[in-house]
């Protein structure tokens, strides 16, 4: 067992979008790929964990040997997480959730009629927030995908959710999603290391080897 190795270790990965329904046919989504999550839960396993990973709608295809969990919604993301989340000791919220959801999604298509429709938002669960509050919380990992003020909002956001650390990246401009190339700042309550910009899988194995590091000297 390699010093930053996750040997043996239970870890649970979020990745991907979600998608909250209007109605029966339409959504609201973001531009995720999944490609850093699915990297990470690759990586993971890759290092020797035991990977569960919580997909939302994503192309890519499943690392070998992560069990992967298909969901659509926010709130399905939320159970699929929370039911696991005390069981494994390490969590790593990759996935871009929705803020909002519709809160009355219709059943039927909505048809168009002479007044433009309002939508009727509710805020959706922070998923990471309610696993790093747990009792029994795992070593939990965010991300932060920041137009500007990386660093700043990152330190801000790992202090808010309760984190153990947070790896941060700048999104726009042909950075961050939808794109193979990427760079993280990762922070932790003692620390700040930057990796990268390169491939997501050579940076998801970077910062599994950071994350290994760190939860065996917390643990
Ligand atoms: O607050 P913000 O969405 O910027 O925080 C990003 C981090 O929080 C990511 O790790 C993301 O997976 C997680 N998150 C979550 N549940 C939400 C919103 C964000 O787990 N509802």
């Amino acid at each position: 067992d390699t010093p930053g190795s996750l040997q043996g270790r239970s870890v649970l990965v979020t990745a991907g979008p979600t998608r909250e329904p209007i109605d029966a046919v339409r959504f609201i989504a973001n531009r995720s790929s999944g490609r850093m999550g699915f990297a990470v839960a690759g990586a993971a396993a890759a290092a020797g964990a035991t990977v569960t990973l919580i997909a939302g709608p994503s192309e890519q295809p499943t690392p070998p040997g992560v069990q992967r969990i298909d969901v659509e919604t926010a709130t399905e993301m939320h159970a699929a997480t929370l039911e696991r989340a005390g069981d494994v000791e390490l969590f790593i919220a990759a996935a871009a959730v929705a803020d909002y959801r519709v809160a009355q999604p219709a059943d039927h298509k909505v048809r168009k009629s002479d007044a433009p429709p309002t939508l009727s938002l509710v805020r959706n669960p922070d998923i990471v927030g309610d696993v790093a509050a747990l009792p029994t919380a795992p070593f939990t990992v965010g991300f932060a995908a920041e137009t500007h003020d990386v660093i700043d909002h990152a330190r801000a956001k790992l202090t808010a959710k309760g984190l153990d650390m947070i790896a941060a990246n700048r999104v726009g401009e042909g950075l961050g999603f939808e794109v193979s190339d990427n760079a993280l700042d990762v922070l932790w309550a003692g620390g700040h290391q930057r990796l990268g910009p390169m491939a997501k899988d050579r940076l998801a194995a970077a910062l599994i080897e950071l994350i290994g590091a760190h939860c065996h000297a917390e643990r």
